[in-house]
C-alpha cells in the first residue's frame, strides 16, 4: 500500500495520507441500476454499459451491493454461494468484464461482504441442519428450545422472533434477519477461515475493497441472554459490538486485508464513538472506516414506539451536534464515512431536504454541499446525484421489500397500527423508496428496462432523469460533479480540521474547515425561508474571500436564500 507521511498543520501528530481518504464512493444497487436484457431486473452488463456515466460524474470507487448467487429473500443479502454470480445478474464472465472495464476507466470496485449470515440455501447450512453431528453443525448457532419456546426473547430485525424451529433435529437456529438468513457462528475458527479464504479469492481476482454488511453483529454475547422486550414482545439481541468483534476483525486484517491495497468500510449500526475508534483506528489494524447511523435516526429526542417506522427527522441543532461529534471525535484517530442515503434509507432529498417541485433541486445541492465539505470519505447512493425522490407508493402491492412487508403485517396485526398509518410510515421510510429503478431518461420505464421493471419506476422520471441532467450545467448532477472535482483538487476538503459554528442556530448549518493557512466557511440554509447570516460569522469572512462553490446564482449578501449553500475560501494567519 502506498502510504505518504505528512505533518498536520500546527500539531505534532503524524497522520497517514491514503487514497481511500481522497476517494468518492458511488453505491450501486444492481437490481435497480440498469437492465441490459429486458427481464426487468438490473444486471452486470447494465452496469458495464453505464460505467462511462460514472466516469463523467468523477467518482473513484463503486460499492456494489451483493451480486452473488442468492434466492433473493432479501435482494442478494442472503447469499447461497459467495463465489458465484446471481443468475439474474449475469455470469462470472460478465463480472470479469465489468471489473476490467471499470479498472480501465480508473474506477475501483468494492464488494459487499455479507458474512454475518448466509442464505439457508447455502451448502454450509444445508449440511448444518442435517444432524447435530454434521461437520457443519457448528457453522451456525443452534440451541434447544426453552419451555417449548424459543431459546431467548430476541427479535429479528425483520419482525418476529430471531429463532426458527427446525424439526429435523428438534432445535432452533438464530437469524437476526429473515428466516432465510441464518447467522454464522463466528466463534468457530473454521467459519472464520472459510470466510477469509473466500475473501482472498475475490482479492486475487483484483477487486479493490469490501463494504462489510452488519459487521458489528458478528460476535454474539456470551450465553445469548434475554433482553428487555419492546412493543412487539421481542428484545434487541444486544449483538452490536459483541465481545470478540475486534479480535475477529484483527484476524481478518492479518489474514486478508493487510495483503492488499483495499478500501474497507464496516456497516456498524449501534456503534459508539469509542467503538468506532477501534474499528477504524488510524493504526490500520482493523478497517478503514465504519458507517455509523446516528444521524439517520431520530436522535436522542426520538420517542419511537415502533422502531424505525414512527421515527422522525430530528431538529437541526441535534443533527448538527451528532455529525459534529463524529467529525471532531474521530479527528486524527480514525476516519469517517459520509452518507445521507443508501439502499436501506429513504431518499436523502425527501428526508433531509425538500422534494417539492420548487425546492427539490436546490435542497439536493445544499445537502450535497453540507455533506461533501465534511471530513471523511463521501458515499453517493445511485440517483442521489440526480435528486431522486421517495417513491410514495399508494398501494401495499407496490412494495417489494421483506422488511417493509413483514413490518406491515406485524404492526397492523399485533400492534394496533391502522392500514392508513402504516402506509404513511412506508411512504416516509420504507427501503423501497431507495430501490425504484434508476432514472436514465424520459422514455418508458425511465430507460431502465425495455420489459416490466421488478419494482415500479418513480412517476417523476420525465422531469428527473440523467439524460436531461448530464447536459445541463445547472443540474444536481453537474453540481455533484463539481463537488467531487473540488475534493480531488483540494487537500483542505479531504484533510482540513472541522469546527462547528453557531451550534444552537435552528436554521443554518455553519462550519469551517482549516488546513495550514487556509479556511473554508460552509454555510447551509436548511429552511425554505431567507435567513440572515449571524454577524459574528460574517465578521470572520474577509472581504477578499472567494466563493468555492454555491448553489445559488445572484447577489451574495449576508442573507441565505431558501436552501442556499455557499462555501467561502480564504487565508488565515
Ligand atoms: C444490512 C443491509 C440490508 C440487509 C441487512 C441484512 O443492513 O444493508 O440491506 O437487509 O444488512 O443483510
Ligand atoms: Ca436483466
Amino acid at each position: 500500500m502506498q502510504v505518504f507521511k505528512y505533518e498536520r498543520g500546527k500539531e505534532d501528530t503524524v497522520l497517514n495520507k491514503a487514497w481511500w481518504k481522497e476517494a468518492v464512493v458511488y453505491q450501486i444497487y444492481p437490481r435497480s441500476f440498469m437492465d441490459s436484457n429486458g427481464d426487468g431486473i438490473g444486471d452486470l452488463n447494465g452496469i458495464t454499459e453505464k460505467l462511462e456515466y460514472l466516469k463523467e460524474l468523477g467518482i473513484d470507487v463503486i460499492w456494489l451491493s451483493p451480486v452473488y448467487q442468492s434466492p433473493n429473500d432479501d435482494n442478494g443479502y442472503d447469499i447461497s454461494d459467495y463465489q458465484a454470480i446471481m443468475e439474474e445478474f449475469g455470469t462470472m464472465e460478465d463480472y470479469d468484464r465489468m471489473l476490467a472495464r471499470a479498472h480501465e476507466l480508473g474506477i475501483k470496485i468494492m464488494m459487499d461482504l455479507v458474512v454475518n449470515h448466509t442464505s439457508d440455501e447455502h451448502a454450509w447450512f444445508v449440511e448444518s441442519r442435517k444432524s447435530v453431528d454434521n461437520p457443519y453443525r457448528d457453522f451456525y448457532i443452534w440451541r434447544k428450545g426453552k419451555d417449548g419456546k424459543e431459546p431467548n426473547n430476541w427479535g429479528s430485525c425483520f419482525s418476529g422472533s430471531a429463532w426458527k424451529y427446525d424439526p429435523q433435529t428438534d432445535m432452533y437456529f438464530l437469524h437476526l434477519f429473515s428466516k432465510k438468513q441464518p447467522d454464522l457462528n463466528w466463534d468457530n475458527p473454521k467459519v472464520r477461515d472459510r470466510v477469509f479464504d473466500m475473501m482472498n479469492w475475490w482479492c486475487e481476482k483484483g477487486i479493490d475493497g469490501f463494504r462489510m454488511d452488519v459487521i458489528s453483529l458478528i460476535s454474539k454475547p456470551e450465553g445469548l441472554p434475554d433482553g428487555v422486550p419492546g412493543e412487539n414482545g421481542y428484545a434487541d439481541s444486544g449483538c452490536a459490538n459483541g465481545p470478540h468483534v475486534h479480535e475477529y476483525l484483527k484476524e481478518m486484517n492479518k489474514k486478508v486485508l493487510s495483503h492488499y491495497n483495499l478500501i474497507t468500510v464496516g456497516e456498524a449500526s449501534g456503534v459508539t464513538l469509542e467503538e468506532a475508534k477501534k474499528y477504524a483506528s488510524a493504526d490500520g489494524s482493523e478497517l478503514n472506516m465504519v458507517f455509523q447511523f446516528e444521524h439517520v435516526g431520530s436522535g436522542p429526542e426520538g420517542n419511537n414506539r415502533f422502531g424505525k417506522w414512527d421515527s422522525h427527522k430530528m431538529s437541526l441543532p441535534v443533527w448538527k451536534k451528532i455529525l459534529s461529534k463524529w467529525q471532531t471525535g474521530l479527528e486524527g484517530k480514525a476516519w469517517n464515512s459520509l452518507f445521507l442515503a443508501n439502499h436501506d434509507q429513504p431518499r436523502s432529498v425527501s428526508w433531509f431536504g425538500n422534494d417539492s417541485a420548487e425546492y427539490r433541486e436546490i435542497s439536493a445541492k445544499m445537502l450535497a454541499t453540507c455533506l461533501h465539505m465534511m471530513q471523511g470519505t463521501p458515499y453517493v447512493y445511485q440517483g442521489e446525484e440526480l435528486g431522486m425522490c421517495n417513491a410514495y407508493f399508494d398501494k401495499l402491492e407496490d412494495y417489494r421489500d421483506i422488511e417493509s412487508l413483514n413490518a406491515y403485517k406485524e404492526l397492523t396485526e399485533t400492534c394496533g397500527v391502522s392500514h392508513e398509518e402504516m402506509m404513511g410510515y412506508l411512504k416516509r421510510i420504507s427501503r423501497d423508496n431507495a430501490r425504484t429503478p434508476m432514472q436514465w431518461d424520459d422514455s418508458a420505464n425511465a430507460g431502465f428496462t425495455t420489459g416490466t421493471p421488478w419494482i415500479k419506476v418513480n412517476s417523476n422520471y420525465k422531469t428527473v432523469n440523467a439524460k436531461q441532467q448530464t447536459t445541463d450545467p445547472d443540474s444536481v448532477f453537474s453540481y455533484y460533479k463539481e463537488l467531487i472535482r473540488l475534493r480531488h483538487e483540494n487537500d483542505i476538503i479531504v484533510y482540513g480540521e472541522y469546527e462547528l459554528l453557531e451550534p444552537q442556530n435552528e436554521e443554518l448549518f455553519i462550519y469551517t474547515r482549516t488546513w495550514n493557512n487556509e479556511q473554508l466557511m460552509v454555510l447551509c440554509n436548511f429552511t425554505d425561508k431567507d435567513v440572515v447570516i449571524p454577524a459574528a460569522v460574517m465578521a470572520q469572512i474577509p472581504a477578499d474571500a472567494q466563493i468555492l462553490i454555491s448553489n445559488h446564482v445572484g447577489n451574495l449578501e449576508a442573507v441565505l436564500r431558501p436552501y442556499e449553500a455557499r462555501v467561502y475560501r480564504y487565508n488565515v494567519k
